[in-house]
């Protein structure tokens, strides 16, 4: 092992920069291995002049920083690259140019950090003959065969303390306040965050709702004498029979569905139907933003440095991922097998609903 790259792709999170300096750390003290970095995701290999060497003297003081020194992109898919033509854009597989640029850097091998859509990306070109490790990135903690995603603990830690901040507010204005929060199509940030933040009703995608139920529930403790409510509902969050509100549509070689807005909708519901003051917040990207907590940056160090240790014993094509307290590793194929879901029935959507948090069910 002597020259190795890393590439941080799709949407940035809390630790990434943290995994860089995992990663260069280990191949330069104990490999004695040169590290380049790609810029902005696989923009890095697909365009001119977007590489760099990382050398400690570069990832020195990085721990604590949010966002990732290499920059990202959600939108640089090799298999399916924006280009534009005589003023006309269009779409064309360039994986084979990443391929031969790749090759001629003369790299031992490729270590990509990111979700499920930059992990396949990274399958895809190991399967072509690129030799490339992944490491699972992403606040939602979606990703498969991993117990859990660095960014998702700092991620609860925001949206928890806005909790915080709410519900001084709401208990001043009597007012109902709902949340909304991140998470794509599974709800772990919003169980997480409602359960630490002491919300007494949690929207998730796994489970659609019953706005009567919601209703019931605010209803109950108008009557009890709780005056002010906290809801948290997932962006992915549907009513029964409804669907997923989409905030704007995906576009081959574009950035994926953008989900928000069910926040809004479940406010309005619960004003008409409780005659109460309600207020919206939206937190969005506060969530990916800002310095990780220690869980997240001890997650990523140790995430760095094994996925260097992959590359040493040339297991190329797999995923390092934590399982317990150990740091394993899992085939790239396992990530695209779908997407973690919150448990419905057991853990801790029962003990939520034991200490009478609605799901709205
Ligand atoms: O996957 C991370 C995430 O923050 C999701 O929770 C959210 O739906 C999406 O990215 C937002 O993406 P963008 O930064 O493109 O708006």
């Amino acid at each position: 092992m002597k020259r190795i790259g890393v590439l941080t792709g799709g949407g940035d999170c809390p630790g990434l920069n943290a995994v860089i300096r995992g990663v260069v750390k280990s191949a330069v003290s104990k490999y004695n291995c040169e590290v380049i970095g790609f810029e902005d995701g696989f923009d890095g290999l697909i365009l001119p002049d977007k590489t760099r060497n990382l050398t400690l003297w570069n990832v020195r003081g990085i721990l604590p920083v949010g966002g990732t020194i290499l920059g990202t992109s959600n939108r640089a898919n090799p298999f399916q690259y924006k280009v534009t033509i005589n003023g006309k854009s269009e779409v064309r597989d360039v994986s084979k140019d990443v391929i031969k640029k790749y090759q001629s850097l003369g790299l031992d091998a490729l270590v990509v950090i990111g979700g499920d859509g930059t992990l396949n990306i990274a399958y895809e070109l190991f399967k072509l003959g690129c030799p490339t490790v992944g490491v699972p990135k992403t606040i939602d903690n979606d990703i498969l065969a991993t117990d859990v995603t660095f960014g998702f603990h700092t991620a609860v830690q925001t949206a928890t303390e806005a909790l915080d901040r709410l519900h001084t507010t709401a208990e001043s204005h009597h007012r109902v306040m709902v949340v909304e929060v991140m998470g794509r199509y599974v709800g772990w940030i919003a169980l997480e965050t409602g359960i630490g933040g002491g919300a007494d009703v949690i929207l998730i995608p796994e489970i659609p709702f019953d706005m009567n139920k919601v209703c019931e529930k605010i209803e109950s403790r108008k009557k009890a004498g709780s005056l002010a409510s906290i809801v948290v509902v997932s962006e992915g969050a549907l009513p029964m029979g409804g669907k997923v509100s989409v905030r704007c549509a995906s576009e081959a070689g574009g950035s994926a569905e953008r989900l928000g807005g069910i926040g809004d909708k479940v406010g309005a519901e619960i004003g008409k139907c409780t005659g109460m003051e309600v207020r919206v917040t939206v937190l969005g990207h506060l969530q990916r933003g800002g310095s990780p907590c220690a869980f997240d940056r001890i997650l990523s160090t140790r995430f760095g440095a094994a996925a260097v240790e992959l590359i040493a014993n040339k297991r190329f094509g797999e995923m390092v991922c934590l399982r317990g307290q150990e740091i394993e590793s899992v085939s790239l194929t396992e990530v695209a097998r779908g997407q973690k879901k919150v448990p419905t029935e057991e853990g801790m959507v029962k003990a939520a609903e034991s200490i009478g948090i609605s799901f709205g069910r």
